[in-house]
């Protein structure tokens, strides 16, 4: 796909590599609808990518906000071709001692949003006459168990799962369906997660370039799947000896 020019929703726009794909869309003169619940800073994403980058301030959980955004805002001449379902909330704790808020919020986020907001665009790129692309940013925790991380696996499983099945139904379509699944990512998540990472984490803005990449594949290539993860997550102490 040719990027320039391409209408695209990025959900969780407002930081991390919800920002830097914004940012590496809108470089490649992409029209970002970035969306997020923090509309001050939403505005200062607006701020440093400029006119081709629209603030969407909305909750992915609340499917009639979700909807009525998306019928209020686009039609079958202008629609999106691309969608980033990148928004997510991660928090880590015991099964017996988590709050079931976390739990909830978590589902409601990473799995309900999502399909609100899929459901919601799939049939616009359903009448395009070129292809479309949705990408769903999973987790290397979407693929292997981590301990106190039950609710958190359960939704980026969920993630792989819907992506698997979604590309499989929408391929007919023209609509190619990509998962990705990081390790680490040096962004926020950690701050309030309950868990600590490492200090060799990957980059966003080297994710956003892999992402750019899978978008500009050639029409008739999918890549279904991608697993990332930095290379070594400790220092590499054993280097210097
Ligand atoms: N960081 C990692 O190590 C890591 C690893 C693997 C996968 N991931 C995944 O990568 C994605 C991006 O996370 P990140 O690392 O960039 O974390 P982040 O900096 O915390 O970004 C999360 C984004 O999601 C938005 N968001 C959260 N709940 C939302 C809601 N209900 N409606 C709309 N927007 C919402 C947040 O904005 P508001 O708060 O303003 O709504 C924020 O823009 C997530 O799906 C995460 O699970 C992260």
């Amino acid at each position: 796909m040719i990027l320039e020019n391409q209408i695209a929703i990025v959900t969780g726009a407002s930081s991390g590599l919800g920002f830097a794909i914004s940012s590496a869309l809108v470089q490649k003169g992409a029209v970002v609808f970035g969306v997020a619940r923090n509309a001050e800073a939403l505005e200062e994403v607006k701020q440093k990518l400029g006119k081709n980058f629209y603030s969407v301030q909305l909750n992915i959980a609340n499917r009639d906000a979700v909807l009525n955004w998306i019928n209020n805002t686009f039609s079958n001449d202008k629609h999106p071709s691309i969608l980033i379902n990148n928004a997510g909330v991660g928090s880590f704790g015991k099964i017996d001692e988590a709050p079931a808020s976390d739990w909830l919020n978590m589902i409601n986020t990473n799995l309900n949003g999502m399909y609100f907001v899929t459901s919601a665009i799939v049939p616009f790129m359903k009448i395009s006459t070129t292809h479309s692309h949705i990408i769903n940013i999973g987790s290397i925790l979407g693929t292997m168990g981590r301990h106190e991380g039950a609710a958190y696996c359960t939704t980026k499983y969920g993630v792989n799962g819907f992506s698997d099945a979604l590309f499989k139904e929408l391929r007919s379509f023209n609509i190619k369906v990509t998962c990705i699944n990081p390790g680490s990512i040096d962004t926020g998540f950690f701050n309030n997660s309950g868990i600590k990472s490492h200090h060799n984490m990957l980059q966003p803005e080297d994710l956003a370039k892999t992402i750019i990449h899978v978008l500009e594949t050639p029409d008739n290539m999918l890549i279904n799947e991608i697993t990332i993860r930095p290379l070594n997550p400790k220092e590499p102490t054993h280097m210097e000896k």
